[in-house]
């Protein structure tokens, strides 16, 4: 198959940066062509799932996806396994790797997940840590290439907190040529790091904006994205970030300005009222829910990918 599924095989996936941007281009192809049903991969394998952290959507399109490659999936929730009690991550990392053949970790430290993917030699991938969400990235813009039919040369603007989510837009939207602005306000900015990195991935193919001024990021934009004010691990901190973060809401006003055609994205859970307005999440140029099923097609190929699954 000409999209390369084994590209990926026997892989961790971290962060973003992990990948080339023909191995980002050759996933989405393969997602695509699942979701049209022209290709049907087939992989009789095991995946675990090690959450700290709640999950809808990525909890269940790894879990569909994997059933559809044939496959079966463990959910090691913390409080039912040795995990929850304090057995140290190297231990069981090693163990788990003596039972599985790919982990999907959702939790804090992106330390953690390094660990994990240093004792195990199956793919480890990342289902969201406070510093990245990768998985959710390739939704994201199979969602733009299916709305615009490319994705060089769009612009996606993202308004609100510079948390994991962020982090992995940057990255992802660099790594495909599309133009990303980033807008906060001034004390939540994403690190430094990947607004270097993202600068590196995308040369001079496309440009890294991070700016404070909502109003001039969404001009013209393609598309704009928003999550929620305080991520999970950071509910304390929600009611006071509700007025520091009012001006980069993705209403209707601020949609105005943006392209005619531009489409709103969310990776969900929504704060209805916070950052997006229901006329917004619910409208017309709303993708939210197109999102949220490509996280299926998506997980289901990188699944494939990784494990090197036979196409039928
Ligand atoms: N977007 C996303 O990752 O959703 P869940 O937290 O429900 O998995
Ligand atoms: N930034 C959010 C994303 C949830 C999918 C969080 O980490 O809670």
């Amino acid at each position: 198959m000409s999209t390369g599924i084994e590209t990926l095989k026997g892989r961790d996936l971290l962060g973003l940066a992990d990948l080339t941007s023909l191995e980002v281009l050759s996933l989405l192809e393969l997602a695509a062509q699942i979701k049209a049903g022209k290709v049907n991969p087939h992989c009789p394998k095991v995946l675990g799932l090690l959450f700290t952290k709640a999950s809808t959507r990525t909890r269940v399109s790894f879990s569909v996806g994997m059933y559809r490659l044939g496959g079966q999936v463990i959910d090691l929730r913390p409080d039912a396994t040795q995990v929850g009690r304090g057995e140290p991550l190297e231990d069981t990392a090693r163990v788990l790797d003596r039972y599985l053949d790919v982990l999907a970790i959702r939790t804090y430290e992106q330390q953690d997940l390094i660990t994990f993917a240093q004792y195990a030699s199956i793919p480890v991938i990342n289902a969201l840590t406070d510093l990245e969400h990768p998985c959710q990235i390739f939704a994201d813009l199979l969602t733009l290439r299916e709305a615009f039919g490319q994705l060089e040369g769009l612009t996606l603007t993202y308004l609100g907190d510079g948390n994991n989510v962020a982090h992995s837009l940057l990255l992802g939207c660099a790594l495909v040529g599309v133009n990303i602005r980033v807008a906060t306000p001034k004390d939540y900015q994403p690190l430094p790091n990947f607004v270097e990195k993202a600068k590196m991935l995308a040369g001079d193919r496309s440009s890294v904006l991070i700016t404070t001024d909502p109003q001039a990021a969404v001009d013209g934009a393609h598309a704009l994205y928003t999550d929620v004010w305080a991520s999970m691990g950071q509910e304390d901190l929600a009611s006071n970030r509700i007025p520091i973060f009012q001006p980069y809401q993705v209403n209707l006003s601020l949609l105005a300005k943006a392209d005619t055609d531009a489409i709103v994205l969310h990776c969900l859970p929504a704060h209805r009222g916070e950052e997006i307005t229901t006329d917004v999440l619910e409208g017309s140029q709303s993708r939210v829910w197109d999102q949220a099923e490509n996280r299926l097609h998506t997980q289901q190929a990188l699944l494939a990918s990784v494990l090197g699954a036979k196409i039928e």
